[in-house]
């Protein structure tokens, strides 16, 4: 199998990604936050790419049938409904809710993804579900880093490196020379996963806005089983069958 790592969007065609598998990796939050809204019983969420889009996107489909949510700069967006942080995903806010989601860098990855064949939202809090699902399809893969605008993020190049570290059981794979120093990165960080949040730029960001408690979320292993699938330009919970 041939494996991918791109640490950030800029660095890969939408073109390269067609009849391929893609992980898409923000683990600072939007891949956590993701997640959470699928487990608590959300019907879907629509990625898009700016704040313009999901007015736009709301108007067509009903302001009473959405949330509204995302941040810029880590914050909720004015007039919005929810921001980033996974907590703000209860099962009472989100409940059979179509969730229009407009973050920074991980709401684009996704939306740039979304040319691959197969689209999946990947962190540490849904890991071993992507890993079992992208192992199972045994075919060429993208791992897509959504960085911090268009700059390497290290929590998001040590979540991607994991991947990669854990398909080398599953079979040979060939790596580029990204996903060779991601899978460095991650032997270097993988005792204390929680320390490369807490000491990377975003984290440090994240921590001087009062969401230290976010770090520790999006770093808990499997913590949340769900399978975030791209389909139809909405993610929805994937039932393997
Ligand atoms: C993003 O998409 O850039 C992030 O998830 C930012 C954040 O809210 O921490």
């Amino acid at each position: 199998m041939k494996v991918d790592l791109f640490f950030t969007p800029s660095e890969v065609e939408e073109s390269f990604l067609a009849n391929r598998v893609v992980i898409v990796i923000d683990v600072l939050r939007a891949s956590a936050t993701i997640a959470q809204a699928l487990y608590n019983g959300c019907k879907d969420v629509i990625p898009v790419e700016s704040a313009d889009r999901a007015l736009d996107l709301m108007q067509k489909i009903g302001r009473g049938f959405v949330l509204l949510c995302g941040e810029r700069e880590g914050k909720k967006i004015e007039g919005f409904d929810l921001g980033n942080s996974p907590y703000e995903y209860e099962n009472a806010v989100v409940k059979d809710k179509t969730l229009i989601f407009a973050t920074t860098n991980g709401s684009k990855a996704i939306v740039k993804a979304s040319a691959g064949e197969k689209v999946v939202i990947g962190s540490f809090v849904n890991f071993q579900s992507v890993l079992d699902l992208v192992a199972n399809l045994n075919k060429d893969l993208s791992v897509l880093c959504s960085g911090e605008n268009n700059h390497f993020s290290l929590e998001d190049a040590v979540c991607g490196g994991m991947f990669i570290d854990k398909l080398k059981d599953y079979g040979k794979v060939q790596l580029n020379d990204g996903a060779q120093v991601a899978c460095i990165l991650y032997q270097k960080n993988k005792e204390n996963l929680l320390k490369a949040l807490e000491t990377s730029e975003h984290g440090k960001y994240l921590i001087s806005l009062g969401f230290k408690n976010d770090l520790s979320f999006c770093c808990q292993l499997d913590a949340i089983p769900v399978l975030p699938i791209l389909e139809n330009g909405r993610i929805i919970q994937y039932t393997v069958l």
